[in-house]
């Protein structure tokens, strides 16, 4: 892992310098100390390459004298329109260009400590690689980028800044670890042990095994287990970092889909692609990387973030289409298709998050179906919810981050597709609003209380390179949540 550190402007004597410039700039600073130390090499090879800054763009110089052994601009477009996201996707860009160099530094005219710190937010997201079961990588093709300073007039402010993004970034690459482990390795029980491990955080984290919910009467979460050889657990991770008295304050409760494998169970999916499907237990990914955000960086705020973690598998113990299970709530359910587990899983982890926590709202997030896919794609998740200010705040958080959402309706008419003939429902609506009628059923396990539903199949995995996402697992919803947290309710 790149190691991010700041230090006070000045020229380096030796490695690397990306120098972010913003459309139409004028040397200045350390970018002009660049340009005369090594006899205006800089400005004549920013002129060839014709570099004005636009947002996005870079031009690559080697060697260029000075000591240096690369300087790279990388445009940060017009200076009115500077974001955070701007400055985030800046730092990416600079480590990618940098990666094959041991030591870096990136600087700017005049970046403030909350400048600087997003933009080594935005190398140390970019910088991530899920490498461990690469043997024989030869170590010239690895990335040798130990560590990368940002330059900033502001170092003590930077540093102070950096302590929480930190932690973010810390939670989103546990997400993408977690998302990126094949299915042999992170089991419901190993993906549980990775959880514990949050303790050291300060997380309280206890697990439900299968004697547990089988007593509870989790039955729909058990129907789908049945058929896997692995174990189910539910995972629940407290983080009390709130002011109030303990235990009078609702908590903010995150519940996520923890498929470690979806095979469609006897529904069961065609051979194409099916590997994708180590990647259904993202929601789950997303609330663990979230808590380790949260406790990382201290959140005053308590928050409970649950996993339902379970493997879908065909065998001679697999429940069958047309199956009735009994749900933790009471209410029944046809099983008509056992490829919609999903649902059955969140069925019984948010009415025990509402029995046992009373929460002040629920987010549930899963890879819930392939429709919401052909609906938005790979550039928003679906998000439906029962309640105006809860999906406002959703919004803004993610337009802020990046992570953006789509509100999608709920509706009496969509939720009559799921009514079934000998139970309470059945666990599929037919083909039409696929994605709307997944979030109709999970809203029937919805007691009343506010509620948001994210459906990020289609934003669990990249299947390319963006500036500070690299391609594979996301570990979308991390970023977002934790900006939920942040600006709406922390003390
Ligand atoms: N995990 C899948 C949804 C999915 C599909 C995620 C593709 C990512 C990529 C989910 O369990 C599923 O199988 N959903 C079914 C629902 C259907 C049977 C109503 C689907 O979308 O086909
Ligand atoms: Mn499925
Ligand atoms: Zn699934």
């Amino acid at each position: 892992m790149v190691e991010i550190a700041f230090a006070k402007l000045a020229l380096p004597k030796s490695g690397a310098l990306a120098l972010l410039v913003a459309e139409g700039e004028k040397p200045s600073g350390l970018w002009e100390q660049a340009d005369q130390a090594t006899g205006g090499a800089i400005s004549r090879a920013l002129e060839a390459a014709e570099f004005t800054g636009g947002k996005g763009k870079t031009a690559t110089l080697l060697a260029p004298g000075a000591g240096l052994s690369r300087v790279v601009a990388i445009g940060l477009g017009k200076p009115a329109s500077l974001t955070a996201s701007t400055l985030q996707e800046a730092g990416g860009t600079a480590a990618q260009a940098l990666a094959r160099e041991p030591v870096a530094a990136i600087a700017a005219a005049n970046l403030t400590g909350a400048q600087a710190a997003e933009v080594g937010f935005g190398a140390q997201l970019r910088s991530y690689r899920f490498d461990r079961y690469r043997t024989k990588e030869k170590p010239s093709d690895k990335p040798r980028l130990a560590r990368l300073t940002v330059l900033t007039g502001e170092t003590g402010p930077a540093k102070a800044a950096w302590e929480a993004q930190a932690a973010i970034a810390h939670g989103v690459n546990l997400a993408r670890d977690l998302v990126s482990e094949p299915a042999n390795v992170l089991t419901p029980v190993a993906f549980a042990d990775r959880c514990r491990a949050l303790t050291e955080l300060g997380v309280k984290v206890e697990v439900l095994g299968p004697k547990e919910m089988t007593k509870l009467g989790f039955g729909a979460l058990m129907g789908v287990a049945q058929g896997s050889v692995q174990e189910p657990r539910v995972v629940v991770m407290q983080w009390n970092g709130g002011e109030g008295k303990k235990g009078k304050q609702k908590p903010l409760a995150f519940i996520g889909k923890g498929v470690t494998f979806d095979t469609g169970g006897i529904s069961i999916k065609p051979a194409g692609g099916m590997e994708d499907m180590k990647w259904d237990m993202a929601g789950a990914g997303a609330v663990t990387g979230l808590m380790a955000a949260l406790a990382g960086r201290k959140a005053k705020v308590d928050v409970v973030g649950i996993v339902g973690l379970v493997e879908n598998m065909p065998s001679g113990s697999a429940q069958r289409p047309g199956d009735v299970v009994k749900s933790y709530s009471g209410q029944t359910i046809e099983v008509i298709n056992t490829d919609a587990e999903g649902r059955l899983v969140l069925a019984d982890v948010l009415w025990y998050c509402q029995q046992k926590f009373d929460p002040a709202f629920m987010v549930d997030l899963a890879t819930l179906t392939g429709a919401i896919i052909i609906g938005l794609g790979h550039e928003y998740a679906g998000l439906y919810s029962n309640d105006d200010a809860l999906a406002t705040k959703l919004l803004a958080a993610g337009q802020a981050t990046g992570e953006k959402l789509w509100r999608m309706p709920l509706d009496e008419a969509y939720d009559k597709q799921i009514n079934s003939d000998i139970a309470d429902m059945k666990n599929v609506g037919g083909r039409p609003g696929g994605s709307i009628t997944g979030a109709q059923f999970i809203q029937r396990f919805v007691n009343g209380k506010p509620w948001a539903h994210l459906d990020i199949a289609g934003m669990a995995w990249s299947s390319k390179d963006s500036a500070i996402t690299p391609k594979g697992a996301t570990a979308f919803g991390v970023r977002l949540l934790d900006r939920l947290v942040a600006e709406g309710f922390e003390a």
